[in-house]
This record gives C-alpha cells, sequence and structure tokens, in this order.
C-alpha cells in the first residue's frame, strides 16, 4: 500500500508516521506536510532516512499539488491529520482555520475522488481516513464536580453524560466549527460519491513532540523556568486524556479494520479537572528536578477564562473496544510520568520550535525539493 499522511510533521502525525514507518516497511509512507509553526521535521529525525518512508512539503489546498502527488505515488489510502489545531490562535484569527481545516479537507477529498475514480478498480481497496476531534460535540454538563468514581473513567468522572458516535454536532469554537465542517464534508463525500471513508474524533493528546502551546507542555516547560502558569477560569474544566501513542495505535487498528462510512471515537477513559492536572505536572516536575515536592504550586495564576471555554469533555470509546478491540495502554500515571521526562531531557528541541529558528532551517533544506 501507498499511504499518503497528511500533517505527519506535527505532534500527533509524527507518531502516527512513526508507527506505520516502523510496522509496515511493505508499505510506502507518504508524509505531506506544509510546515507551518506546528510542523518540525525534527520530530521525524530517527526515521527520515528509511526507504519506505518520504516527505514532501506542500499545502493541502493545493488541489493540483495534492493530485499530482496521488497519480505519482499511487495512493491506495490516505490519512488525514494535517490541520490547524488550538483554540486559542482560532479565537483570533479564525479564517486560517476555516482555510486549512475546511478548505484544506475539501481539497484532499476532491483529489483522492478525482483520482481515484480514473482508476479501473475505482474506489475497491481505497480509503480515506479523517482524523477530527470530540470538540465538535461541544461541552457536556459538570454535574459532579468533585468527581464521583465509575467504570467509564480510569479515574473520577464529572458528569453523568459522555460523547457517543450519535451525539449532536454542537461546536463553540471556530477550532471546532472548523473540523465539524470538515467533518461533514468526509460524510457528504461518502453519502453523495461513494467515497470510502472513516472518521474518528478523539481526546485530548498528550506526550512527546507537541508543540508547548497547549496545556501540559507549555506547564511543563514553563515550571521548568518558574514561569507563571496561566490558568484560564477557575480551572474546574475537564478534559478526557489520551497518551499520544495510543492514539497513534487506535489510527492504526482503525485504518486496518475500521468499517467504511463509520464514525468511531476515541478517548482515554480518564477525565481530569485542570487544576488537578495542573498540581499532578507541578509535582512530578519538582520531583524529577529534585525540587521540594510541590515547591512550584505558587506558580498558578488564575487568568481571564478563555471565551466560549467547554467546560467538559468526557468520550464514550466502547464502541471502538467492544468492536475492534482497542483499549489505551497506558496508565495516566506512566503517560505523565513518560511525558514529564522527555521534555525535561529535551529542551533542545523545546527551544528550537519555540525560537522559530528550526523552521528557517528546514524551509532552506526542502526549498528544492
Ligand atoms: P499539530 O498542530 O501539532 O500539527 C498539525 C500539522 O499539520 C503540522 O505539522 C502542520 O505543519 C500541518 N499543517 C497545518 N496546515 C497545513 C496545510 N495547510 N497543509 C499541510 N500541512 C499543514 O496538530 P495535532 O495536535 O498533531 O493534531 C493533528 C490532528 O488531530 C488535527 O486534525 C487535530 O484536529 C486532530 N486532533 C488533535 C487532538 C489533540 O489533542 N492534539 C485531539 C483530537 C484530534
Ligand atoms: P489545550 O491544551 O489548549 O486543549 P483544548 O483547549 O483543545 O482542550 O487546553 C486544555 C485545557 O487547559 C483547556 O480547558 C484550556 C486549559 N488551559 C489553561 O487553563 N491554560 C493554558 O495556558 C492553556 C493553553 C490551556
Amino acid at each position: 500500500m501507498n499511504i499518503l499522511i497528511t500533517g505527519g510533521a506535527g505532534f500527533i502525525g509524527s507518531h502516527v508516521v512513526r508507527l506505520f514507518v516502523d510496522k509496515y516497511p511493505q508499505y510506502h509512507i507518504i508524509n505531506v506536510d506544509k510546515l507551518t509553526y506546528a510542523g518540525n521535521l525534527a520530530n521525524l529525525k530517527d526515521i527520515e532516512n528509511r526507504s519506505n518512508y518520504s516527505f514532501v512539503k506542500a499545502d493541502i489546498c493545493d488541489i493540483e499539488t495534492i493530485y499530482a502527488l496521488m497519480e505519482k505515488e499511487q495512493v491506495d489510502g490516505v490519512i488525514h491529520l494535517a490541520a490547524e489545531s488550538h483554540v486559542d490562535r482560532s479565537i483570533k484569527d479564525p479564517f486560517t482555520f476555516a482555510r486549512t481545516n475546511v478548505m484544506g479537507t475539501l481539497s484532499m477529498l476532491q483529489a483522492a475522488k478525482l483520482y481515484w475514480e480514473k482508476l479501473p478498480e475505482k474506489f475497491e481497496g481505497k480509503r480515506f481516513y479523517h482524523i477530527s476531534t470530540d470538540e465538535v460535540y461541544g461541552a457536556l454538563e459538570l454535574s459532579h464536580p468533585e468527581g464521583i468514581d465509575s467504570e467509564m473513567s480510569a479515574h473520577k468522572v464529572y458528569g453523568d453524560t459522555f460523547f457517543t458516535e450519535d451525539r449532536k454536532y454542537q461546536p463553540h469554537s471556530p477550532y471546532s466549527a472548523s473540523k465539524a465542517s470538515s467533518d461533514h464534508f468526509v460524510r457528504a463525500f461518502h453519502d453523495t460519491y461513494g467515497l470510502p471513508t472513516i472518521i474518528t474524533n478523539c481526546s485530548n493528546n498528550y506526550g512527546p513532540y507537541q508543540f508547548p502551546e497547549k496545556l501540559i507542555p507549555l506547564f511543563i516547560n514553563n515550571i521548568r523556568h518558574r514561569k507563571p502558569l496561566p490558568v484560564y477560569g477557575k480551572g474546574e474544566n475537564v478534559r478526557d486524556w489520551l497518551y499520544v501513542v495510543d492514539h497513534a495505535r487506535a489510527i492504526d487498528t482503525i485504518f486496518h479494520k475500521g468499517a467504511i462510512s463509520e464514525t468511531y471515537n476515541i478517548g482515554g477513559f480518564n477525565e481530569w479537572k485542570n487544576i488537578d492536572i495542573i498540581k499532578v505536572i507541578i509535582k512530578t516536575v519538582d520531583r524529577l528536578l529534585g525540587r521540594p515536592e510541590g515547591a512550584d504550586l505558587d506558580l498558578i495564576t488564575y487568568v481571564t477564562d478563555r471565551a466560549g471555554h467547554d467546560l467538559r469533555y468526557a468520550i464514550d470509546s466502547r464502541k471502538l473496544k467492544n468492536e475492534l478491540g482497542w483499549e489505551p495502554s497506558l496508565q495516566f500515571e506512566e503517560g505523565i510520568e513518560l511525558t514529564v521526562r522527555w521534555y525535561l531531557e529535551n529542551e533542545e528541541w523545546v527551544e528550537n520550535v519555540t525560537s522559530g529558528e528550526y523552521q528557517r532551517y528546514y524551509e532552506d533544506m526542502y526549498k528544492d525539493r
């Protein structure tokens, strides 16, 4: 199989590319990425010279380039992750999110449709897999502010309802609105043209290579440098956290075994209130840096809440578990320990991605490709 993965230089995409390149030497993996501020080829240094891997710098909105690439590489499968992904940026600049997430996804769909349609076998054996987010469903109520025990979460749960695959779409942020719109286009391409599509909606990911503007890597870095930790509102919002490698494993399972036209929710069975997770991160960083435990709790700084801040996300991923046998492999405590260690041991990576140096370096390196 020749598989085109978009956004492979980003956080989740780099883990998916690595898993596929390592696990399937018989496949050719083509990573297409525009290398925005969030895309970084240093995330893939360990596999960049593998014979079953190639990188192409391109914009997913450039339908002609994408179509030509699909034709040249005889692409059988698409795993589409490229997107603008940060809610706070979407509040400042919604247009970029509509362009990449909506128009970019539409370009990918149209290019795949036009290319596959002209093959003798048409859509037979082909697959267009769109990676989306649980944020399209909007927010859940927080009816148990202190949390209660439940089989739905390895930690506690904070409400009685969970996102199932048939839940109504109710996005609140420009980011989630753009992802919801892209999901609708993917379904429309299946229902109208018969394109073989699959969609998954996943909860918050954490782990190595996440850009340090998102909660967990930002806070690890700030604690290390003893900078304030900006907690939005009261820190009461709840997120369901999944270790990124487990998301990549789920994508592998669903790409190979998922049923065409289906949607699968992917979650960690792992709800946490922001303020609680922040305290765990502070304790872990302090312990690993040899500081007295909790020494940095005073860095917590409550700031003005995010506009339209969704109160609670919690995924019901029992469909994926029951039908395809996927479950998270890591307990949250192990995942957080691995993650904090990774950021503390890779300070150079953090400095490079935040300084912008890496972008100039790689743009020079790839400008003639
Ligand atoms: P990211 O921001 O770390 O990476 C996005 C990648 O897409 C970058 O490499 C960037 O260069 C590339 N890209 C952006 N615009 C592009 C364009 N126009 N053309 C080509 N490439 C472009 O994002 P992430 O956190 O890895 O998320 C990946 C996907 O997973 C997104 O679709 C996101 O909506 C979804 N998702 C993320 C999470 C999460 O917690 N991070 C959870 C659920 C779903
Ligand atoms: P984030 O990592 O941006 O993911 P998302 O908004 O997609 O869930 O934020 C996770 C949670 O942490 C969210 O409730 C917002 C909150 N948050 C803060 O309190 N302070 C911060 O500086 C950031 C980036 C996030």
